[in-house]
């Protein structure tokens, strides 16, 4: 498939160029230097000119704590830019997949989060993502709205760099350890998301749609995970310690528990769920290398 990847910049853009080839696919990628998404008429031409058989939207605006106080500019991402690409993908006929966050739902479930749970943001970053959601389903006739969380991966911003970049530098780090969520490889949710485009051409099963690496864990959890990797490479004595959401003073409120529940992308799509502690010894062999 031609398939028109927006947010190609990003650590998901990057994944899904970088492994389309493999899966059989033509990626044609798209920074904000390209097009900005809030530019409805940019998105309309681009995608208008040229019609790919499939669109994935990996552009967003992820900063939570900052979409705190630029409200404005992450609803103009994450709902209104959204909106423009399944407008113009629309009027063309063309499928339109759209990621979305375990973020748009409130923590207080204690069992994963299935697609049909009701969603309750607590943050802006989740109300933009939440409201793109909807702009996105209710203006496209073919749409996936893939629902993720804690990706890292080898680029762009993620939690794994931060914490490789703060081992050996600091004593001791504080990890929230009440907060749980299921850490995901952007490398497994691109090959994820060209399998589920593909097979929904073929069997029409588009809709809303959960996908995460397998094992729930904390922040601190995952935090010592990172560590335990990169200490195969270079030992260090940085101690983390577990610490709470109310001592760490976030901007945004987040879930304490947003486990997402991926029985569905299972049945559907035959995806094989994988376990992010290999693709996390993957990118952690590869950021260390980097640094060597
Ligand atoms: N990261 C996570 O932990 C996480 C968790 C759950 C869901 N998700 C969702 O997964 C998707 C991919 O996330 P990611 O981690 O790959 O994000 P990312 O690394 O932050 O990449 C997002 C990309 O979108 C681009 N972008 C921002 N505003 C734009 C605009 N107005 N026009 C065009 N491009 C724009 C950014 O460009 P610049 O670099 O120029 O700003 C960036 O390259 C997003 O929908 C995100 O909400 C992510």
């Amino acid at each position: 498939m031609k398939i028109l990847v927006f947010g190609a910049g990003g650590q998901l853009g990057k994944a899904l160029l970088g492994s389309a080839g493999k899966a059989g696919h033509l990626a044609m990628g798209l920074s904000r230097a390209n097009v900005d998404i809030t530019d409805a008429d940019a998105v309309s031409h681009v995608i208008c000119s040229d019609v790919p058989e499939a669109v994935i939207n990996a552009a967003a605006y992820n900063a939570v704590d900052a979409a705190e106080d630029n409200r404005g500019l992450a609803f103009r991402i994450n709902s209104e830019g959204a909106g423009n690409i399944a407008h113009a993908c629309n009027m063309v006929g063309v499928p339109i997949c759209h990621l979305s966050s375990d973020y748009v739902f409130d923590g207080s479930s204690r069992t994963p989060y299935r697609e049909d749970s009701p969603v309750s943001p607590l943050s802006v970053y989740g109300a933009s993502k939440a409201r793109g959601e909807d702009i996105v389903r209710n203006i496209a006739n073919r749409h996936l709205i893939i629902r993720t969380s804690w990706v890292f991966g080898r680029f762009g911003n993620n939690f794994v760099k931060s914490i490789l970049g703060r081992l050996g530098k600091a004593d001791c780090l504080s990890v929230i350890d009440d907060q749980i969520g299921c850490p995901t490889s952007a490398e497994d949710l691109a090959t994820a998301l060209f399998k589920i485009l593909t097979t929904a051409h073929k069997t029409e099963a588009w809709g809303t749609y959960h996908f995460c690496g397998l094992k729930a864990v904390t922040w601190f959890q995952f935090a010592n995970a990172i560590a335990m990797a990169k200490r195969l490479h270079i030992p260090d004595m940085t101690e983390i310690v577990p610490t709470t959401t109310a001592d760490y003073h976030q901007r945004a409120v987040r879930p304490t528990y947003s486990v997402l529940d991926c029985q569905s992308v299972i049945a559907n799509f035959g995806i094989n769920v994988p376990e992010w502690p290999t693709a996390l010894a993957n990118v952690v062999d590869y950021l260390v290398a980097g640094n060597r």
